[in-house]
């Protein structure tokens, strides 16, 4: 099992991991469509790995298409990233986060039932979890209803692939992914004004955003701020090629789901404090009210991920915010 299929391989998440299928000696083909991302990430991808990356500019809704992709190049398993990801966004236009993000994982089954490809690891969320009781969650902590459509997209997700038996599935719980390729070729690029906290502040350290507002400061937490599991994406990388190698070994795996953490709790203004330290700079801040919908704390018990899948994270808080930093200021040469 070589070639692999990443579904929205020009996203965050999905470049760092196809740098890091290329590492380990797989053969990731690319589809992206574009719509939140650059032609530039290929490049990037490509000057780090020094390989030629076949690349198909299409939707994962178009059945036809990817049926011939997954046929023509011989595809044996499939990592599937290309989902939208906006919470805010999906509250005012959950018609839009349906279609694509359930309808494209439906269509990208009917290709792969078609074409007898089983093999697939799913991009889930630890959103799952809702506000957990207690933290750290482990796979076996409550579902709660999503609090968003963009939340109940990952949930459906899941539950679509568990019904489907001719599928080995791995659904990977993502916990908060930061940081960027060590090289600075690539990184985390929103479009417009970012929801997430990282590209806020690396944004705001630069120039781009005049000041960057915490998110209440009256939360039950040591600090009064949330908590969250943050991880590099490397590691997150890292865990697809894992459970690639899982599902390799384990042909009869139905599904299966990993948090995928590194099982720390750390509060928004431990991570401002990080960044500011490692990096040597001051970021303009305040504190402001709590956003809708966010959870109060949420972090991982990821041990089923280092039992079963043999791995772990090995990257630390300051590599994140280094790695975060450099690709902002790498970014004129690369923007968009
Ligand atoms: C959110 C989603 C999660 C989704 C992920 C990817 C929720 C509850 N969770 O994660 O399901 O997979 O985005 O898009 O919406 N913060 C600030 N100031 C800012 C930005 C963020 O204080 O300008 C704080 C937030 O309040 C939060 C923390 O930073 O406490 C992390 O926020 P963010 O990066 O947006 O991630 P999540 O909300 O955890």
């Amino acid at each position: 099992m070589k070639k692999i299929l990443v579904t929205g391989g020009l996203g965050y998440i999905g470049a760092h991991t196809v740098v890091e299928l290329v590492n380990h000696g797989y053969e990731p083909v690319i589809v992206d469509d574009l719509s939140n991302t650059s032609l530039n990430v290929l490049d990037g991808i490509q000057a780090i790995t020094g390989q030629a990356i076949t690349f198909y500019q299409n939707d994962v809704r178009d059945l036809n298409a990817i049926t011939k992709i997954l046929r023509d190049n011989q595809i044996e398993a499939v990592i599937h990233f290309a989902a939208f990801k906006a919470v805010g966004e999906s509250v005012q236009q959950p018609l839009k986060y349906y279609d694509n993000n359930i309808g494209g994982l439906v269509n990208l089954l009917k290709a792969m039932q078609t074409t007898q490809v089983k093999n697939i690891v799913f991009s889930s969320s630890c959103t799952v979890y809702g506000e957990p009781d207690v933290s750290p969650v482990n796979e076996s902590s409550p579902i709660k209803k999503a609090n968003s459509p963009y939340g109940n997209t990952k949930q459906i997700g899941e539950e679509i692939l568990a019904d489907c038996q001719f599928l080995n599935t791995v659904a990977l719980r993502y916990f908060n992914p930061i940081g960027a390729h060590k090289s600075a070729l690539i990184g985390e690029l929103p479009l417009g004004v970012p929801n997430n906290l990282v590209p806020y502040i690396t944004q705001t350290a630069a120039g781009i955003r005049e000041k960057l507002t915490v998110f209440g400061q009256d939360y039950n937490t040591k600090d009064g701020t949330c908590v969250r599991d943050y991880i590099h994406v490397t590691d997150l990388a890292i865990a697809h090629v894992k459970s690639l190698d899982y599902i390799k070994n384990h042909p009869d795996n139905k599904f299966e789901v990993y948090n995928i953490g590194t099982g720390n709790g750390m509060t928004v203004l431990e991570i401002l404090q990080a960044f500011e330290q490692v990096n040597d700079l001051k970021l303009n801040y305040s504190i402001g009210p709590r956003r809708a919908g966010d959870v109060e704390k949420v972090w991982a018990d990821a041990s089923k991920a280092k039992n079963i899948l043999g791995w772990t994270a090995q990257l630390d808080l300051n590599e994140m915010v280094r790695s975060a930093w450099a690709w902002q200021q790498n970014l004129p040469k690369n923007a968009i």
